[in-house]
């Protein structure tokens, strides 16, 4: 539903969640800022993440290693080589597509089963990357190009979605580096750094949240595909032979994690990758069904010994691990879960987000709202007093006093009551309380359900207990 996806951009730049980077100089394409509510959500999804695997999980510990990474890494890791994807060229308007992402394009506007028949057909092709085929399906299926409606088309080729710099002098040829474009290889190189000083035993993860950066080529669906993300990492290291139990272990896992943060069964589901990337032995996406469909939020990748054994034959160092219980070295094989933390959003702002038809017979009236789990929103709690006199601010201050120590907490004495109701449902705070004249006489307020809309008179002491119960589930 292209509208949904449409009115959930605009809202998320309405109220200060995502804003076009560069805006004022008519942005910067693929590029994303988040503003001061999507900051919020957005650090609040990481620590979630964080906490789940690493306080959650007793074998695991967090690291934070360097976006620049020695160069002899993206050659190691296959990146310099095989980190590409296939892309054509429209003659006229000059525009470059990814291969792959053109054809699915196509594809969407067709019935079914034409529809799969031809993603079908074009993952074979890839599997086998027969670019004179994909060429060719281009052709017979006369798709044009969106901007100048042509079907002129260029070979086939492979471009490298790497971003490269200098470090140090422009001059010295030997001091190009890249921008990381996972941070998983961050993970690899210092496998034996926190295995020793650790004394970590397999098996064991590492898991890490940081920015890596893709020159992707179609990057025109908001934040779901960028050029600077984030991503969120764990390698699982494990003993050789013990993949199969491991892959569907953190496969289970990491989809029991999807829900807990209240999304419905019905939108995820797994997607079995078939062109498997160049480290992978299995691999599988969860996908979330998105406004503009199911799509990938997360993949778990069974990735061998690949990146261990190419870091040891490249580097020169030993990268094994000696296994006191079977009295072995060996080189540990790996399970890696990897999420996206900016679709992470995207998916939790898709799943909360609900425009309610609030008409009566008398009146006409509707809402916007987010329906954020407490654990994520930005703001857990809205503080207002019912006027600015009486005493009711300093009241509902000290209120916010006590509370905001605990959690984010919002104060506000403007405007009527309702009109800050609805300026927290757009925002998704679960919680607002209202100091009244009640409150002087008998120390009670007014706590108003942001889905519900029910309101209640509790203690005013019982407000920043119930606030972190909810914050709990
Ligand atoms: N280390 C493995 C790896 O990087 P990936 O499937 O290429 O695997 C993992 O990326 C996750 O990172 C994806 O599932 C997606 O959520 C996120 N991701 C990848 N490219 C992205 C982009 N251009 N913009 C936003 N998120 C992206």
């Amino acid at each position: 539903d292209q509208n949904k996806f449409q009115a959930i951009i605009s809202h998320c730049k309405e109220y200060g969640f995502i804003f076009q980077s560069s805006e004022i100089y008519d942005g910067l394409s693929a590029v994303y800022d988040y503003g001061q509510y999507g900051a919020e959500l957005k650090r609040n999804i990481r620590d979630y993440w964080w906490k789940s695997m690493t306080q959650m999980h007793e074998n695991i510990v967090g690291i934070d290693s360097a976006i620049f990474m020695h160069p002899t890494i993206w050659k190691a890791s296959g990146h310099v080589d095989n980190f590409s994807d296939p892309m054509i060229d429209n003659k006229d308007s000059k525009k470059r597509y990814r291969v792959d992402h053109l054809i699915e394009g196509h594809a969407d506007t067709l019935p079914e089963p034409a529809k799969a028949a031809l993603i079908q057909k074009m993952e074979d092709l890839l599997k086998e990357n027969d670019y004179a085929g994909l060429k060719t399906l281009i052709e017979e299926e006369k798709i044009k190009c969106s901007v100048s409606g042509t079907s002129n088309w260029t070979e086939v080729r492979q471009f490298n979605l790497m971003f490269s710099t200098q470090l140090g002098s422009v001059a010295d040829d030997a001091s190009e580096v890249y921008l990381r474009p996972e941070t998983a290889q961050g993970i690899f190189v210092n496998f034996l750094n926190v295995q020793k000083t650790g004394r970590m035993k397999i098996p064991f993860g590492i898991a890490q949240v940081g920015k890596a950066f893709r020159n992707e080529i179609v990057a025109r669906q908001f934040v779901f595909r960028m050029r600077e993300f984030e991503q969120m990492e764990m390698q699982f290291f494990i003993r050789p032979g013990t993949q199969q139990e491991w892959y569907a272990y953190w496969k289970e896992e990491r989809m029991k994690w999807h829900k807990s943060l209240g999304l419905k069964p019905e939108n995820l589901q797994y997607h079995d990758h078939v062109k498997l990337a160049h480290y992978a032995d299995a691999a599988v996406d969860i996908e979330y069904n998105f406004p503009i469909g199911f799509k990938e939020v997360e993949g778990i990748h069974s990735r061998t010994d690949f990146d261990l054994s190419q870091h040891q034959k490249f580097s020169g160092k030993k990268m094994q691990y000696f296994d006191p219980e079977i009295n072995q070295n060996y080189i540990p094989y790996v399970i890696e879960t990897s999420i996206g933390l900016d679709r992470c959003c995207l998916m939790i702002l898709s799943e909360a987000y609900e425009e309610e038809d609030l008409s009566t017979p008398e009146k006409q009236d509707s809402r916007v709202i987010l329906k954020f789990p407490v654990k994520l929103a930005p703001i857990k709690l809205a503080i207002f007093p019912l006027t600015k006199r009486d005493g009711l601010p300093e009241i509902a201050k000290e209120l916010m006093a006590d509370c905001k120590k605990n959690f984010y907490c919002f104060y506000e004495e403007k405007d009527a009551i309702g009109k800050r109701y609805r300026r927290q449902d757009a925002i998704g705070t679960p919680f607002c309380v209202t100091v009244d004249h009640q409150t002087k006489e008998d120390g009670t307020v007014t706590i108003r359900h942001r889905d519900s809309m029910e309101q209640e008179r509790i203690p005013m002491s019982s407000v920043k207990e119930l606030v972190m119960k909810a914050m709990m589930d």
